[in-house]
């Protein structure tokens, strides 16, 4: 069924309550990442543009004990928020309360307010991931119309997302639309050749998503940390590498009935301890010795994985391909972000999570079709689970 979006409402002078994912990474109160509040901007611009009173919800980090309140408010949000809009956004350091209603009742329209930390109403009782119905119906009611932008929160049902969105009538945001747009086209209807590149540290996390993967594309790539479990379900020694043992029998099964569809790497990068500046060097996954570890994709890899990129017209990669926060194993991730970026006549999108920061701190943020803001989300989605945030968004 599709959904509304936020052009299907009438928001002049009305109070039109957002909830965006501005769960970015914050070290000693400065935002060492702002991508997610730079992709929220089309929908605040639009309904400032139109004329609402915008107050904006969201959750940052997860909430815990009162001194985790500190060091999760949303403030610094909201002063970057107001550099990227060259507008004053108030901020309003309640979750509820007077204060909080007074500044929604004197706002004029195109003004914009950031609510503090949905989560510091977990301290009680969780009442924001808990969904408490009592909550989601007070937020709502300081509003009249909700508008749901956050994608990265998608496969959460919490107060702030469906809570709100069952007591008003809503919309999804143009971020929202996009990522459903991007990462639902690619699940549901991929113009093919369609390759999955799938990487990462543990198998466990990504299982469901390399069977619903397996299913839909032409081939499925298997790098990272979890190429290791697949190495060891064909026989080979891994040494050190990251091995999930019990999902070896898992990983036996996937290559029995996906066949050639699995892609594995055919050499890697070894080190003879996990660090940066340790012993490195390129061997055949035939030759890795029991006291080495794998740590990156190797050269021939790279090489096999662009063959099989070639002529591709739906490119989805989610994990890394080795370690990529160390500089001397990044090279299988920067070789796969380049290969990709490179595709004359594919949609490439990257899955969120690890794989988005690694394209976006490697420069090639311009380069593809779609970069999710979405971790979990993009995750889940990719494995064709309804998300409760957009189901509960209202129908056209
Ligand atoms: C994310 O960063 O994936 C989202 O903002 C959701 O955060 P959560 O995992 O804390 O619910």
């Amino acid at each position: 069924m599709a959904k509304k979006i936020v052009t299907d409402l009438d928001v002049a002078n009305k109070v039109v309550l957002e909830r965006a994912d501005f769960n970015v990474p914050i070290a000693d109160g400065k935002i060492t990442n702002d991508n997610r509040i730079v992709a929220a901007l089309p929908t605040i611009q639009w309904l400032i543009d139109h004329d609402a009173k915008v107050v904006l919800f969201s959750h940052l980090g997860k909430v815990k004990t009162e001194e985790d309140k500190a060091k999760l408010s949303l403030r610094p949000v909201a002063k970057r928020l107001s550099e990227l809009l060259k507008k004053d956004v108030t901020f309003v350091p309640e979750t509820r309360g007077a204060l909080l209603e007074k500044t929604i009742k004197d706002l004029k329209p195109g003004e914009v307010v950031l609510v503090e930390n949905t989560r510091f109403e977990d301290l009680d009782g969780k009442k924001e991931s808990k969904n408490d119905p009592e909550l989601g119906k007070y937020w709502a009611s300081l509003g009249d119309l909700f508008v749901n932008d956050a994608f990265g929160t998608a496969h959460r049902s919490h107060a702030s997302n469906v809570g709100i969105a069952s007591n008003l009538e809503s919309a999804a945001g143009f971020l929202m639309e996009k990522e459903i747009k991007f990462l639902g086209s690619a699940v549901d209807h991929p113009k093919r050749p369609f390759i999955a590149i799938l990487g990462g540290a543990k198998v466990s996390d990504k299982i469901n998503v390399i069977e619903s993967l397996l299913k839909k594309a032409d081939k499925v790539i298997i790098g990272g940390g979890m190429a290791y479990t697949f190495l060891k379900a064909q026989g080979k020694e891994t040494g050190n590498s990251l091995l999930e043992a019990d999902k070896v029998p898992l990983a036996k099964q996937l290559l029995e009935t996906a066949g050639d569809k699995i892609v594995l790497p055919t050499d890697v990068v070894i080190a003879d301890h996990f660090a940066n500046d340790a012993e490195a060097k390129i061997v055949s996954v035939d030759d890795i010795p029991a006291d080495w570890e794998g740590l990156d994709c190797g050269p021939a890899s790279i090489e096999e994985f662009k063959k099989v990129l070639e002529g591709a017209k739906t490119v989805v990669w989610n994990g890394p391909m080795g370690v990529f926060e160390f500089p001397n194993f990044a090279k299988g991730t920067i070789g796969v972000c380049q290969a990709i970026a490179e595709l004359p006549d594919a949609t490439t999108i990257i899955g969120g999570g690890d794989s988005a920061a690694a394209a976006i701190q490697l420069g090639f943020e311009d380069k593809f079709s779609h970069i999710s803001t979405g971790g979990g989300a993009s995750l889940e989605y990719l494995e064709g689970k309804a998300l409760p945030g957009i189901e509960s968004i209202s129908d056209k």
